[in-house]
């Protein structure tokens, strides 16, 4: 019989996003074998339906099963809004981590007591986002800002572009300008962003996200369900809706471990 904790680890997100947490898995856990999907032929997320999310998540989710992946990691804060619940209901046994914006740490972060968050149309105006800002935001004053088109931007996979420059300090300079001393990266895309951003930002404005969270909350499950792969790890599998060529040429940017890249059709 096989061994199950030698079984892969699905990760998940509408498109390259969620890279930024594969890496802290493979940096946590260096001995576990990692399938991600890319749906970058639906992207953006967030401008996109709660229920054509769900739909799509099933989708991706089915097809880790049939790859014997023994958890899932949605690594997307909009998917995980819309999707997540859907999912624990229909996977009950299977080992799922959502994401959320870092709320909670920024808010015992922060000295001016003004926190923004930068996230999507989707994450910033759903439910789970009102309550987690009930339950750990009562105290500060938090500014958002969604940011349309940045997705679609970082997609293209040039992080030095100067239209993708002109639009997120348009996005950015409110929540300086309102006080904002932390600003939460919301979104999984946005890590990749870090450089840009340290250029647009006082020294003294934190950015957090959540991703190194994510890796051990995935180990935490493990470690519970006694699966934590022994290693060595399988070269790392990408499968992308959009444009496998496009997506094998942004990559090396995006992914400096080996990998091999194929085309998703669901
Ligand atoms: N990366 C996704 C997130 O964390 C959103 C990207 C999209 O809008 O498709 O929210």
């Amino acid at each position: 019989m096989a061994d199950a904790r030698q079984a892969p680890v699905g990760v998940f997100d509408s498109g390259v996003g969620g890279l930024t947490v594969l890496a802290e898995i493979q940096q946590l856990l260096p001995r576990e074998s990692l399938l991600y999907v890319s749906d970058g032929g639906h992207i953006p997320y967030g401008e996109k339906s709660p229920a054509f999310i769900r739909e799509r998540c099933v989708a991706v989710a089915e097809f880790f099963i049939e790859q014997g992946a023994k958890a899932l990691v949605m690594a997307c804060n909009t998917a995980t809004v819309a999707a997540m619940a859907d999912l624990r209901e229909r996977y009950p046994r299977w080992p799922l981590v959502g994401m959320e914006p870092a709320v909670k740490p920024a808010a015992a972060a922060t000295r001016s007591g003004v926190v923004g968050v930068l996230a999507t149309t989707g994450t910033l105006q759903s439910a789970k986002f009102a309550a987690l800002l009930d339950r750990f935001a009562s105290d500060i004053h938090v500014v958002t800002q969604p940011c349309p088109g940045l997705v679609e931007l970082i997609e293209a996979g040039d992080l030095q572009a100067p239209a993708l420059e002109q639009l997120l300090r348009n996005y950015v300079e409110p929540l300086l300008a309102a006080g904002c001393d932390t600003l939460i990266l919301g979104c999984t895309h946005y890590p990749f962003l870090r450089p840009l951003l340290s250029q647009m930002i006082p020294a003294d404005v934190s950015l957090i996200d959540t991703g190194a969270a994510v890796a051990r909350q995935l180990q935490r499950l493990l470690q519970q369900d006694h699966l934590l792969a022994e290693g060595p790890a399988a070269v790392t599998r990408f499968w992308t809706s959009a444009n496998a060529e496009h997506f094998r040429n942004i990559l090396p940017a995006l992914w400096q471990n080996s990998y091999i890249v194929q085309s998703f059709q669901r």
